[in-house]
């Protein structure tokens, strides 16, 4: 009767795939439409394609089900589901909601670039395929002082409204229908940037593996964008998962959500790359690489002012139900941990958030010369620091968690709701929690450590 109590206060989710669409919304954002594409033309094209394919059926999955069965088991956020087995283990789901928030930080930043985007091609900004002009308006657009913080607090403020409409009223209500339209605009994207003249070259720079490229970093990038694409490692998972009823099937879910993340990461590499290299661009650009080849494509597609605003108006949909899901494992914690009122928590972590992104914002400009760790500024050593170092840690720790300390048997009761579910993967997923996730990614852990001191 207290449990029920309990969930009724918490909330739940509405339906299975209002959990699915609202867990795959988390996933779908930035990362995938921003970063995949931008990291796959740095690393080498199909040698990272395929590297981040095996981690993501290797490690990415075993950790995906980890998260949502000790989400689920507990109906708690992170640092209650890890308590409620071992007391002494709550630090870790502590790690993870400091990961996600420190993300946050940043992420707003990039939401906002993408907010300034749609009013740019509203105004029409973007009727030229020449790759340097539009190079030109973006590094100075990012390096102003104040521009981009007005824009990055409208991305904060959008978050902000949604988190505090709740688990079912905000999130869930929104994914449902901004997920499968960024889907639609997207294939339609792929579809003409697969058939500009000299697109050609970057399809075979997608699909034809240059082994040679393969090395340890490509490995450690791959895994991290796992991690980050997926949303695991930060208790985001886990907290989903505690909003999901006891009959539901998490090794189906735990299947579903990375197959549609992988998807929206691709079609955004097949909108993207192919048009580098139709438009005679740098692949290896980095960060801007969507920001500064896409308005191009558009001003080659027939009424391309109108699919390019309806492209970054949807990217900001991916954008704004990613950096809920960063917000919501905070505000979860001080909900349930320290009672503080929903509506409190979301307001003053927000505006917090906002103020630690403030000097990510200006590390593209005025504050660029500033370093931190190893030489990087402060919005590339936030981004280390919480994606290479606490992200890895606690998927880390989690495996170890379910593998050796929690037992195995009591994680697969959970998975299988007692035995009531099928899960054709048990051998497999056992045996990857205890050794395969550990290893791989302690050895990334590793060299991340590494690359700290050098
Ligand atoms: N997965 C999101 C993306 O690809 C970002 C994100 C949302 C995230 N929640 C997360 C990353 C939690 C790590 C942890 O854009």
């Amino acid at each position: 009767m207290s449990e029920l109590k309990n969930n009724e206060e918490r909330g739940s989710w509405g339906s299975r795939i209002g959990f699915i669409l609202a867990a795959a919304g988390s996933a779908v954002g930035l990362g995938n439409v921003w970063k995949f594409p931008y990291l796959t033309g740095e690393y080498g094209g199909a040698v990272f394609i395929v590297t981040y394919i095996v981690l993501l059926v290797l490690v990415g999955f075993t950790i995906m089900l980890a998260e949502l069965v000790l989400g689920r088991h507990s109906q708690q956020g992170p640092v209650g589901a890890y308590r409620a087995i071992k007391q002494k283990w709550a630090w870790v789901g502590a790690i993870g909601i400091l990961a996600s928030y420190l993300i946050l930080t940043y992420y707003s930043v990039i939401g906002g670039w993408i907010i300034k985007y749609i009013v740019s091609a509203l105004s029409g900004n973007f009727n030229t395929t020449d790759t340097e002009a539009l190079g030109g308006i973006f590094t100075t657009f990012i390096g102003q002082p104040f521009e981009p913080l007005v824009y990055h607090a409208i991305f904060m403020i959008m978050t902000l409204g949604i988190v505090m409409g709740g688990i079912q009223g905000g999130i869930e209500k929104a994914s449902k229908i901004l997920m499968p339209a960024l889907f639609i605009i997207l294939i339609a994207v792929v579809i003409r940037a697969v058939t500009l003249p000299g697109a050609a070259a970057g399809l075979e720079y997608m699909l034809k593996p240059d082994w040679s490229k393969l090395n340890i970093k490509t490995i450690v990038a791959a895994l991290v964008q796992v991690f980050f694409s997926l949303s695991l490692g930060m208790g985001v998972i886990i907290t989903y998962g505690s909003y999901l009823g006891k009959g539901e099937n998490l090794p189906l879910s735990a299947v579903q959500i990375p197959l549609l993340d992988s998807a929206a990461a691709l079609l955004s590499a097949f909108a993207i790359l192919p048009a580098v290299f139709a438009l005679g661009y740098n692949p290896s650009a980095g960060p801007g690489l969507l920001f500064i080849t896409l308005p191009g494509v558009f001003a080659k597609m027939p009424m391309g002012s109108f699919f390019g605003v309806l492209f970054f108006v949807f990217v900001l949909f991916a954008a704004v139900s990613s950096s809920i899901s960063l917000l919501e494992a905070a505000v979860t914690y001080f909900v349930d941990e320290h009672k503080w009122e929903r509506r409190k928590a979301t307001i003053v972590l927000g505006l917090v958030a906002f103020l630690i992104g403030v000097p990510s914002s200006l590390a593209n400009g005025t504050f660029g010369g500033v370093t931190f760790i190893n030489g990087m500024n402060f919005f590339d050593s936030m981004s280390f620091f919480a994606e290479n170092l606490l992200l890895p840690l606690s998927a880390f720790m989690l495996s170890i968690f379910i593998g050796w300390v929690w037992g195995i048997d009591k994680a697969v009761l959970e998975a299988t709701n007692n035995g009531k579910v099928k899960f054709g993967f048990e051998k497999i997923w056992t045996f990857s929690i205890k050794y395969i996730a550990p290893i791989a990614i302690g050895f990334i852990l590793l060299q991340n450590v590494i690359t700290l001191f050098k």
